[in-house]
């Protein structure tokens, strides 16, 4: 049996043409309470984009494999690793810069973060929902506490989050309004949005005014979202921020409607993995995958994610998740 591993490592901070290159790396071996996992998909996340692009160069010493979603198959379990077994079929998010990262074919973790795979996801439909899935379940639900029949306005709902808090938000029994360019509009109304706004064709506080004060916002998109939100809150409404924001923000207006702000850094856990799955056999979540590539060509799944916003008709960017089958 090789004890080696294909692995695509970032090599360069800067754009994707040049900042990977693949290599063998010995296979790592679980610690206590850990599993070895053979990653059958991962995917892309804007987060692997920032890393590539330097945001974060000084929690990653290059050269480092970067990634975190998995989907896999157990095939070793350290000492005292007993919830899984080899041959399980799992799915998790790995913690964010710490140890190896996911575009590889083999990955070690802490059982803890790791949940059995929903039977009904391959395994390219379950990397595409780890992290967006638990994003939009710590936003919404953890932390704002969205509640049924309550009215929640989703920013960027056609996005890798936004479209899985859209499918959330319906399933909790919330009233969903949601911003998304107008040939989205389908899209998001077929996941459970109520009401769409064209964020592209004019300011959407007026238009979401028109429907009603909304309990709470989830912001994936940044911008001055987080300073015009009291103007659509109602009293005690909440703000969930999943961005990074770089100008700073007036929040005084929040006072007028006792707004409570929360900001998310998507942890990893079982529990929410565990709650997602629920969902998905309950046909109420599904993972929307946009494009499929090999591990090799992790560069182009980086392009194609950074294709971004489209103009006209023509889009380059797909709609959904870049997923990545490491598997061959
Ligand atoms: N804090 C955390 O734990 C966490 C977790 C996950 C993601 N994030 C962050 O959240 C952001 C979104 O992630 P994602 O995976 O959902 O990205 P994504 O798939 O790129 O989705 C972004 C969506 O927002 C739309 N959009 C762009 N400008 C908009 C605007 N002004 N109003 C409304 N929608 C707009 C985009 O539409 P077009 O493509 O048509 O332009 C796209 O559908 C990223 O910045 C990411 O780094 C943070």
């Amino acid at each position: 049996m090789s004890t080696s591993m294909r692995v695509v490592e970032l090599v360069r901070f800067g754009d994707a043409d040049t900042a990977f290159a693949p290599r063998e790396l010995p296979r790592p071996t679980p610690g206590p309470g850990q599993l070895l996992v053979r990653v059958e998909a991962t995917s892309v996340n804007p987060l692997d984009l920032q890393t590539r692009r330097g945001d974060y160069r000084d929690e990653v010493a290059l050269p480092a494999v970067i990634g975190n979603d998995v989907s896999g198959v157990v095939v070793g379990t350290g000492p005292g690793a007993d919830d899984f077994r080899p041959g399980d079929e799992v799915w998790y998010l790995a913690p964010v810069f710490t140890g190896q990262g996911t575009y590889a074919e083999f990955h070690v973790v802490d059982q803890a973060v790791v949940a059995r795979k929903p039977a009904g996801l391959s395994h390219v439909e379950a990397a595409g929902l780890a992290l967006v899935g638990m994003t939009a379940w710590e936003g919404l639900v953890e932390r704002a506490g969205l509640r049924v029949g309550e009215r929640v306005l989703v920013h960027g709902g056609a996005g890798g989050v936004g479209s899985v808090a859209v499918q959330l938000a319906s399933a909790l029994g919330a009233e969903v309004v949601t911003t998304a360019r107008a040939r989205d509009h389908e899209f998001v109304t077929g996941l459970g949005a109520d009401h769409t706004i064209d964020f592209s064709a004019g300011d959407y506080v007026p238009q979401v005014r028109a429907l009603g004060a909304v309990d709470v916002v989830l912001d994936t998109v940044g911008g001055d979202t987080l300073s015009r939100s009291p103007e659509i809150l109602a009293d005690r409404g909440r703000v969930v921020s999943i961005v990074d924001i770089a100008d700073p923000q007036n929040l005084l207006a929040a006072w007028g409607v006792n707004a409570t702000y929360h900001f998310v850094f998507v942890s990893p856990g079982r529990a929410k993995l565990d709650a997602l799955g629920r969902l998905v056999d309950q046909g109420k979540l599904r993972p929307v995958i946009g494009a499929v590539l090999p591990l090799a060509d992790v560069a182009q799944a980086h392009t194609l994610l950074e294709g971004g916003p489209t103009t006209g008709e023509t889009r380059r960017r797909p709609r959904g998740k870049i997923a990545v089958a490491v598997r061959r």
